[in-house]
């Protein structure tokens, strides 16, 4: 981290802030973007990401090798800057379902997405701020649980000052903060990977970043990567089990 000061390019519209960061690591440069809107907003697993006006949407490039264990608590360690971004503007408490999606009564508040080049990484944050949620039956935003407008840059701000904080945490201290405020750890969960589905109870986080997950031969597994799919009421479990 060349430090925790950089410069903010604010666009109107872009196809998405992930490449326009990528342009800027390139170029050598630390920024953050932040747009309006995305054309073609994107999320994890080369999903689309519905990004219209209202929501907070921004990339943000850091010039740095990351060791591979650093570069796995990255996306825990935003998340947390996230959740706790959003605690400080707003008082509203979300979760954190693993690996980090920020929750809020079950809806999807907030996604991360992180992309990465030889010498660089590229760090993307959608937060449902003032926007209508895209999927009413999965997603929530800010304004539709406060019934009022919420202050994107205050948020923005303050989600800069956890994620420096954050990323000078010992990793043992951002697993404890982690498990803390996540809303998957004892929860029975089925996580599909590209080479298998594991079905159990999720554990912890093990020391170098992955979720422990007991299965029902008692076995501990241990998943880097992933789509967990968490079910809340113990019956779908049961039935699918
Ligand atoms: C996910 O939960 O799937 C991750 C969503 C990440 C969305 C953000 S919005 C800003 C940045 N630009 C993108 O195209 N995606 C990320």
């Amino acid at each position: 981290m060349k430090g925790n000061h950089f410069k903010l390019y604010w666009f109107e519209e872009v196809d998405s802030t992930m490449d326009i960061a990528r342009e800027f690591a390139k170029k050598g440069e630390e920024a953050c973007i932040l747009a309006e809107t995305q054309t073609s907003g994107r999320g994890r697993w080369a999903r689309k990401w519905y990004s219209p006006k209202g929501g907070l949407w921004f990339s943000i490039s850091l010039l740095q090798t990351f060791s591979k264990e650093k570069l796995v608590f990255l996306p825990y360690i935003t998340s947390l800057a996230v959740l706790f971004s959003i605690k400080e503007t707003t008082r509203i408490s979300a979760g954190i379902k693993w690996p980090n999606d920020i929750l809020y009564q079950g809806k999807k508040l907030a996604g991360i997405l992180l992309e990465r080049g030889e010498e660089y990484v590229i760090l993307g944050v959608g937060i449902n701020v003032n926007n209508e949620p895209p999927f009413k039956e999965f997603s929530i935003s800010l304004k539709e649980i406060l019934k009022t407008d919420v202050d994107r840059l205050l948020i923005l701000t303050q989600f800069l000052k956890y994620f420096y904080e954050f990323l000078n945490k010992e990793k043992m201290e951002i697993i404890a903060l982690w498990e803390k405020h996540s809303v998957t750890i004892n929860k029975k969960v089925k996580v599909i990977t590209s080479s298998c589905e594991i079905m159990g109870i999720a554990k912890k986080l093990s020391d170098d970043g992955a979720l422990m997950i007991i299965d029902k031969e008692n076995k501990v597994r241990k998943v880097f990567s992933g789509e967990c799919i968490q079910f809340f009421d113990d019956s779908v479990f049961n039935d699918a089990d």
